[in-house]
Protein backbone atom coordinates (compact mmCIF):
# COMPACT_ATOMS: atom_id res chain seq x y z
CA UNK A 1 0.00 0.00 0.00
CA UNK A 2 2.65 2.34 -0.74
CA UNK A 3 0.72 5.18 -2.66
CA UNK A 4 -3.16 4.34 -1.67
CA UNK A 5 -5.02 6.48 -3.57
CA UNK A 6 -8.09 5.20 -1.72
CA UNK A 7 -6.91 7.35 1.17
CA UNK A 8 -6.73 10.46 -0.82
CA UNK A 9 -9.89 13.02 0.57
CA UNK A 10 -10.12 16.57 0.15
CA UNK A 11 -8.20 17.29 2.74
CA UNK A 12 -5.52 15.14 2.00
CA UNK A 13 -1.92 17.00 1.72
CA UNK A 14 0.01 15.87 -2.16
CA UNK A 15 3.20 15.72 -2.01
CA UNK A 16 6.50 14.46 -4.34
CA UNK A 17 9.78 14.06 -5.26
CA UNK A 18 11.24 15.72 -8.44
CA UNK A 19 13.76 14.29 -10.56
CA UNK A 20 15.05 12.12 -13.59
CA UNK A 21 15.47 9.49 -13.13
CA UNK A 22 13.26 8.80 -10.13
CA UNK A 23 12.26 5.05 -10.26
CA UNK A 24 15.42 4.65 -7.54
CA UNK A 25 14.53 6.38 -5.06
CA UNK A 26 13.30 5.82 -1.76
CA UNK A 27 11.71 8.88 -0.35
CA UNK A 28 8.01 7.37 -1.75
CA UNK A 29 8.65 4.34 1.08
CA UNK A 30 10.00 6.39 3.84
CA UNK A 31 7.51 9.66 3.27
CA UNK A 32 4.56 7.52 3.19
CA UNK A 33 5.10 5.03 6.32
CA UNK A 34 6.47 8.58 8.19
CA UNK A 35 2.81 10.25 7.22
CA UNK A 36 0.51 7.20 8.11
CA UNK A 37 2.79 6.45 11.65
CA UNK A 38 2.20 9.78 12.59
CA UNK A 39 -1.29 9.89 11.20
CA UNK A 40 -1.10 12.84 8.84
CA UNK A 41 -3.39 12.77 6.11
CA UNK A 42 -0.90 12.66 3.40
CA UNK A 43 0.32 10.92 0.62
CA UNK A 44 3.80 11.45 -1.74
CA UNK A 45 4.18 10.53 -5.14
CA UNK A 46 7.68 10.27 -7.42
CA UNK A 47 7.78 12.36 -10.00
CA UNK A 48 9.27 11.95 -13.22
CA UNK A 49 9.90 15.17 -14.60
CA UNK A 50 12.04 16.60 -17.63
CA UNK A 51 11.06 20.36 -17.29
CA UNK A 52 10.48 21.91 -13.56
CA UNK A 53 9.83 24.65 -14.50
CA UNK A 54 6.45 23.51 -17.00
CA UNK A 55 6.05 21.15 -13.97
CA UNK A 56 5.39 23.65 -11.43
CA UNK A 57 3.14 26.37 -14.00
CA UNK A 58 1.29 22.63 -15.17
CA UNK A 59 0.40 22.53 -11.41
CA UNK A 60 0.37 25.72 -9.61
CA UNK A 61 -3.33 25.77 -9.45
CA UNK A 62 -3.20 22.01 -7.71
CA UNK A 63 -3.41 20.81 -4.08
CA UNK A 64 0.27 20.08 -4.36
CA UNK A 65 1.67 20.78 -0.88
CA UNK A 66 5.54 20.37 -0.74
CA UNK A 67 8.28 19.03 -2.80
CA UNK A 68 11.66 17.22 -2.46
CA UNK A 69 14.16 17.99 -5.21
CA UNK A 70 16.78 15.40 -6.24
CA UNK A 71 19.22 14.92 -8.97
CA UNK A 72 19.55 17.00 -11.67
CA UNK A 73 17.01 19.78 -10.65
CA UNK A 74 18.18 20.79 -7.48
CA UNK A 75 19.22 24.35 -9.44
CA UNK A 76 16.62 24.49 -11.75
CA UNK A 77 14.07 23.87 -8.44
CA UNK A 78 15.49 27.66 -6.90
CA UNK A 79 14.36 29.39 -10.15
CA UNK A 80 10.56 28.33 -9.37
CA UNK A 81 10.26 29.51 -6.45
CA UNK A 82 8.37 32.64 -5.28
CA UNK A 83 10.74 33.08 -1.75
CA UNK A 84 13.89 31.06 -1.10
CA UNK A 85 15.26 30.73 2.57
CA UNK A 86 18.90 32.68 2.38
CA UNK A 87 21.17 29.76 2.78
CA UNK A 88 19.14 27.80 -0.18
CA UNK A 89 19.66 30.92 -1.70
CA UNK A 90 23.59 31.01 -1.53
CA UNK A 91 24.20 27.56 -2.51
CA UNK A 92 21.88 28.17 -5.52
CA UNK A 93 20.12 25.20 -4.88
CA UNK A 94 17.12 24.05 -3.14
CA UNK A 95 16.43 20.54 -1.83
CA UNK A 96 12.86 20.65 -0.97
CA UNK A 97 9.68 23.44 -1.61
CA UNK A 98 6.49 24.05 0.66
CA UNK A 99 3.80 25.48 -0.52
CA UNK A 100 2.58 28.69 2.38
CA UNK A 101 -0.87 27.95 3.41
CA UNK A 102 -1.84 31.57 4.01
CA UNK A 103 -1.02 32.74 0.41
CA UNK A 104 -0.20 29.47 -1.84
CA UNK A 105 3.09 30.90 -2.34
CA UNK A 106 6.39 28.28 -2.87
CA UNK A 107 8.84 28.57 -0.42
CA UNK A 108 12.19 26.89 -1.12
CA UNK A 109 15.13 25.71 1.11
CA UNK A 110 18.18 23.45 1.02
CA UNK A 111 18.37 20.81 3.87
CA UNK A 112 21.03 18.77 1.95
CA UNK A 113 23.91 20.58 3.79
CA UNK A 114 21.91 20.01 7.32
CA UNK A 115 21.93 16.19 6.67
CA UNK A 116 25.15 15.45 5.07
CA UNK A 117 27.15 18.09 7.65
CA UNK A 118 25.43 16.45 10.85
CA UNK A 119 26.62 12.77 9.48
CA UNK A 120 30.27 13.84 8.88
CA UNK A 121 30.44 15.60 12.05
CA UNK A 122 28.37 12.33 13.83
CA UNK A 123 31.07 10.13 12.51
CA UNK A 124 34.01 12.35 13.57
CA UNK A 125 33.07 12.45 16.96
CA UNK A 126 32.22 8.84 16.97
CA UNK A 127 35.98 8.03 16.21
CA UNK A 128 37.09 11.15 18.03
CA UNK A 129 35.54 11.32 21.02
CA UNK A 130 37.67 14.34 22.57
CA UNK A 131 35.82 16.58 20.56
CA UNK A 132 33.29 19.06 22.81
CA UNK A 133 29.58 18.59 21.40
CA UNK A 134 29.97 22.28 21.22
CA UNK A 135 32.60 22.94 19.09
CA UNK A 136 32.70 21.53 15.56
CA UNK A 137 34.88 18.31 15.02
CA UNK A 138 35.16 19.86 11.22
CA UNK A 139 37.02 22.89 12.52
CA UNK A 140 40.66 23.68 11.49
CA UNK A 141 40.26 20.16 9.35
CA UNK A 142 40.74 20.42 5.09
CA UNK A 143 38.15 19.22 3.63
CA UNK A 144 37.53 18.24 -0.35
CA UNK A 145 34.36 18.72 -1.84
CA UNK A 146 34.50 16.59 -5.26
CA UNK A 147 31.76 17.95 -7.74
CA UNK A 148 29.91 22.01 -7.74
CA UNK A 149 26.53 20.90 -8.41
CA UNK A 150 23.59 21.41 -5.85
CA UNK A 151 25.28 19.19 -3.16
CA UNK A 152 28.59 20.04 -4.15
CA UNK A 153 27.60 23.48 -3.06
CA UNK A 154 25.44 22.40 0.04
CA UNK A 155 28.75 20.52 0.94
CA UNK A 156 31.14 23.34 0.60
CA UNK A 157 28.96 25.85 2.06
CA UNK A 158 28.45 23.72 4.97
CA UNK A 159 32.12 22.64 5.71
CA UNK A 160 32.64 26.43 5.34
CA UNK A 161 30.72 27.48 8.09
CA UNK A 162 31.88 24.76 10.69
CA UNK A 163 35.37 25.86 9.90
CA UNK A 164 36.67 23.57 8.07
CA UNK A 165 38.82 24.55 5.08
CA UNK A 166 37.10 23.60 1.37
CA UNK A 167 38.97 22.49 -1.34
CA UNK A 168 36.48 22.05 -4.20
CA UNK A 169 37.45 19.24 -6.43
CA UNK A 170 35.42 19.08 -9.96
CA UNK A 171 35.82 17.99 -13.30
CA UNK A 172 35.11 20.64 -14.99
CA UNK A 173 37.53 23.72 -13.24
CA UNK A 174 35.50 27.01 -13.87
CA UNK A 175 32.79 25.82 -11.57
CA UNK A 176 34.71 24.40 -9.02
CA UNK A 177 36.42 28.11 -8.73
CA UNK A 178 33.51 29.94 -9.40
CA UNK A 179 31.95 27.71 -5.62
CA UNK A 180 35.17 27.63 -3.91
CA UNK A 181 35.81 31.64 -4.33
CA UNK A 182 32.84 31.60 -2.80
CA UNK A 183 33.74 30.05 0.35
CA UNK A 184 37.18 31.25 0.59
CA UNK A 185 38.51 28.13 -0.36
CA UNK A 186 40.57 26.43 -3.34
CA UNK A 187 39.89 25.05 -6.32
CA UNK A 188 41.09 22.32 -8.38
CA UNK A 189 40.22 19.60 -11.13
CA UNK A 190 39.39 16.17 -10.38
CA UNK A 191 42.73 15.07 -12.72
CA UNK A 192 44.81 17.18 -9.91
CA UNK A 193 43.20 15.65 -6.65
CA UNK A 194 44.63 12.23 -7.65
CA UNK A 195 48.11 14.00 -6.71
CA UNK A 196 46.32 16.17 -4.15
CA UNK A 197 48.06 15.57 -1.22
CA UNK A 198 49.09 18.18 1.07
CA UNK A 199 48.97 16.50 4.41
CA UNK A 200 47.21 13.57 5.99
CA UNK A 201 43.67 13.36 7.86
CA UNK A 202 41.92 15.33 5.42
CA UNK A 203 38.14 14.50 5.16
CA UNK A 204 36.74 13.99 1.45
CA UNK A 205 32.91 14.24 0.15
CA UNK A 206 31.77 12.93 -3.28
CA UNK A 207 29.07 15.23 -4.01
CA UNK A 208 29.09 13.72 -8.07
CA UNK A 209 27.36 10.27 -9.39
CA UNK A 210 30.39 8.72 -9.79
CA UNK A 211 29.84 5.01 -9.02
CA UNK A 212 26.05 5.45 -8.75
CA UNK A 213 23.93 2.11 -10.31
CA UNK A 214 24.51 0.92 -12.38
CA UNK A 215 27.94 1.76 -13.27
CA UNK A 216 29.06 0.56 -9.96
CA UNK A 217 32.62 0.01 -10.89
CA UNK A 218 33.54 3.76 -11.62
CA UNK A 219 35.03 5.63 -8.75
CA UNK A 220 35.71 9.59 -8.73
CA UNK A 221 39.43 8.88 -7.30
CA UNK A 222 41.78 5.73 -7.37
CA UNK A 223 42.27 3.85 -4.48
CA UNK A 224 45.91 4.97 -4.10
CA UNK A 225 44.87 8.84 -3.68
CA UNK A 226 42.57 7.75 -0.94
CA UNK A 227 45.31 7.04 1.78
CA UNK A 228 45.66 10.23 3.21
CA UNK A 229 41.84 10.79 4.22
CA UNK A 230 40.69 10.01 7.72
CA UNK A 231 36.98 10.03 6.44
CA UNK A 232 35.28 9.65 3.37
CA UNK A 233 31.58 10.48 2.83
CA UNK A 234 29.50 9.75 -0.39
CA UNK A 235 26.33 11.23 -1.34
CA UNK A 236 25.25 8.37 -3.16
CA UNK A 237 22.87 5.70 -1.47
CA UNK A 238 22.59 3.00 -4.56
CA UNK A 239 24.20 1.24 -3.98
CA UNK A 240 25.44 1.67 0.16
CA UNK A 241 28.75 0.26 -0.30
CA UNK A 242 29.91 2.42 -3.76
CA UNK A 243 33.46 1.56 -4.97
CA UNK A 244 34.93 4.79 -3.24
CA UNK A 245 33.36 3.95 0.71
CA UNK A 246 34.66 0.10 -0.31
CA UNK A 247 38.38 1.31 -1.38
CA UNK A 248 38.80 4.08 1.41
CA UNK A 249 37.44 1.37 3.77
CA UNK A 250 40.40 -0.78 2.90
CA UNK A 251 42.50 2.14 3.44
CA UNK A 252 42.01 2.79 6.77
CA UNK A 253 39.73 5.65 6.70
CA UNK A 254 36.09 5.97 8.34
CA UNK A 255 33.56 5.87 6.08
CA UNK A 256 29.92 7.76 6.12
CA UNK A 257 27.33 6.46 3.75
CA UNK A 258 24.95 8.29 1.41
CA UNK A 259 22.38 6.80 3.75
CA UNK A 260 23.10 8.85 6.87
CA UNK A 261 22.53 12.05 4.87
CA UNK A 262 19.50 11.05 3.47
CA UNK A 263 17.70 10.26 6.69
CA UNK A 264 19.17 13.11 8.38
CA UNK A 265 17.10 15.26 4.92
CA UNK A 266 14.11 12.80 5.67
CA UNK A 267 13.66 14.17 9.76
CA UNK A 268 13.99 17.79 8.82
CA UNK A 269 12.33 17.40 5.82
CA UNK A 270 9.45 15.04 7.54
CA UNK A 271 9.20 17.82 9.92
CA UNK A 272 7.95 20.77 7.84
CA UNK A 273 6.14 18.75 5.64
CA UNK A 274 3.94 17.69 8.57
CA UNK A 275 4.41 20.09 11.52
CA UNK A 276 5.03 17.04 13.67
CA UNK A 277 8.54 15.33 15.36
CA UNK A 278 9.68 12.97 12.69
CA UNK A 279 9.23 9.23 13.40
CA UNK A 280 13.06 8.59 13.64
CA UNK A 281 13.41 4.99 14.32
CA UNK A 282 10.86 4.71 11.67
CA UNK A 283 12.14 6.50 9.33
CA UNK A 284 15.56 4.11 9.42
CA UNK A 285 13.76 0.64 9.85
CA UNK A 286 12.14 1.58 6.66
CA UNK A 287 15.08 2.52 4.88
CA UNK A 288 16.92 -0.84 6.29
CA UNK A 289 14.09 -2.67 4.58
CA UNK A 290 14.54 -1.08 1.11
CA UNK A 291 18.05 -1.19 0.48
P1 LIG B 1 23.55 17.70 -7.83
O1 LIG B 1 22.57 18.80 -7.83
O2 LIG B 1 23.01 16.45 -7.24
O3 LIG B 1 24.85 18.07 -7.19
P2 LIG B 1 24.37 18.31 -10.51
O4 LIG B 1 24.04 19.71 -10.25
O5 LIG B 1 23.95 17.70 -11.80
O6 LIG B 1 23.82 17.34 -9.36
O7 LIG B 1 25.98 18.19 -10.34
C1 LIG B 1 26.66 17.08 -10.76
C2 LIG B 1 28.13 17.23 -10.38
O8 LIG B 1 28.74 15.96 -10.64
C3 LIG B 1 28.90 18.25 -11.21
O9 LIG B 1 29.90 18.82 -10.41
C4 LIG B 1 29.52 17.39 -12.32
O10 LIG B 1 30.75 17.88 -12.84
P3 LIG B 1 30.78 19.02 -13.99
O11 LIG B 1 30.62 20.34 -13.28
O12 LIG B 1 32.12 18.89 -14.62
O13 LIG B 1 29.65 18.71 -14.93
C5 LIG B 1 29.79 16.11 -11.58
N1 LIG B 1 29.80 14.95 -12.48
C6 LIG B 1 28.74 14.36 -13.06
N2 LIG B 1 29.13 13.30 -13.81
C7 LIG B 1 30.48 13.22 -13.70
C8 LIG B 1 31.49 12.34 -14.23
N3 LIG B 1 31.17 11.31 -15.03
N4 LIG B 1 32.77 12.56 -13.88
C9 LIG B 1 33.10 13.58 -13.06
N5 LIG B 1 32.20 14.46 -12.52
C10 LIG B 1 30.92 14.28 -12.83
Amino acid sequence: DLYNFRQIGVDTKVHGVIGNPIGHSKSPHLYNAAFKSLGFNGIYLPLMVDSVANFIKTYSSTDFVGYSYTIPHKEAGLECCDEIDPIAKEIGAISCMIRRPTDGKLMGYNVDYLGAIAAIEEALRGSNGATPASASPLAGKLFVVIGAGGAGKALAYGGNEKGARVVVANRTYEKAKQLADKVGGQAITLVELKDFHPEEGMILANTTSVGMKPRMDDTPLPKEALKRYSLVFDAIYTPKWTRLLQEAQECGATVVFGTEMFINQAFVQVERFTGLPAPKQLIRDVLARNT
